[in-house]
């Protein structure tokens, strides 16, 4: 059906309720990201110019087309056109402060009585395009430095978006997604390029691997746990039944003692599964 309705760029394709049915039920089989009815018109608006890019008169033949496509490309072209990827450097900064004063110092207490060549592993989960890990490896770095830490900090970043994963890996911000760095960080890890564009040095690039990941995955592929996992306003997509079974996967991840960061908006409730409650949005691997 194509709906009467001129747009800047033409006419919106319209998508019917079984269509979009279709559509949610594909995405959240695939993804675990809850598409409701609220979301119709957003999504209808995201995918139209995936239709005309691809010559698509209706959304059942771009139904058709994700199905049956071998490839996987027309699924992956999908969940970056729906997923919502916003982020900025010290985001809901309480949680670096929290990192830095108290998880990390435990951390170096606990690695002082094992000697040498320690690896301090941190999971970004949900990076979008890469802001989150970045913060991390600054404040990391400022900590090696300012604590004669030698041994190496791994970031591990992962996100389901490959536009979010290649605009992560080139590294380059303007002024709206960096106005909350400090200033000395800024001077330090920020190169200027141009009139409102900054790029993170090849110092803080080293430090963080990025990787497409999917959450949905039944089990994730780390021979190591983590020291810190952070997953945040990446959960508010999904429903409670998969929320749950992340969390779980998430939580098998971390050693023991150590800390798992959600969203400020998030909640897990109190004690889950293997979780202690520390603060809001803040958890700690309960050790056996
Ligand atoms: C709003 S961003 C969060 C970015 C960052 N963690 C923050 O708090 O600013 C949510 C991210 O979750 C990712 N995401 C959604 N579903 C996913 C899935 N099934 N597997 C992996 N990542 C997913 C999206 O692509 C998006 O980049």
């Amino acid at each position: 059906m194509v709906a009467r309705e001129p747009t800047e760029s033409g006419i919106l394709v319209d998508i019917s309720d079984s269509e979009f049915l279709a559509l949610s039920t594909m995405v959240y089989d695939q993804f675990g990201i809850n598409l409701t009815d609220k979301k119709k018109a957003l999504v209808r608006g995201r995918l139209n110019r995936v239709l005309r890019n691809r010559n698509l008169r209706t959304f059942k033949e771009y139904l058709d087309l994700v199905r049956n496509d071998p490839t996987g490309t027309c699924l992956i072209e999908l969940v970056d056109r729906i997923s919502t990827n916003h982020t900025f450097f010290f985001r809901e900064s309480e949680h670096f402060t929290f990192l830095m004063e108290t998880a990390v110092p435990e951390l170096l207490k606990r690695f002082s009585s094992e000697g040498p060549g320690q690896e301090v592993r941190i999971w970004c989960a949900g990076c979008a395009t890469g802001e989150e890990a970045y913060t991390l490896a600054m404040l990391c770095q400022e900590m090696a430095q300012s604590r004669s830490f030698l041994g190496k900090i791994k970031i591990l970043a992962t996100d389901i978006s490959v536009t979010a994963l290649e605009g992560a890996t080139k590294g380059q911000y303007n002024s709206e997604r960096i106005r909350l760095v400090p200033e000395a960080l800024k001077r330090k890890y920020l190169t200027k390029l141009g009139e409102d564009l900054w790029e993170v040095s090849p110092l803080l690039k080293s430090m963080v691997l990025f990787k497409r990941l999917n959450f949905m995955d039944s089990t994730f592929p780390f021979k190591n746990s983590f020291h810190a996992i952070f997953c945040r306003n990446v959960m508010i997509y999904f429903d409670r039944p998969t929320k749950n079974s992340l969390v779980e996967r998430l939580s098998s991840c971390l050693f023991p003692g150590h800390y798992f960061f959600i969203g400020h908006s998030e909640t897990l409730g109190r004690d889950s599964f293997d979780l202690e409650y520390i603060k809001p949005s803040v958890y700690r691997k309960k050790v056996p």
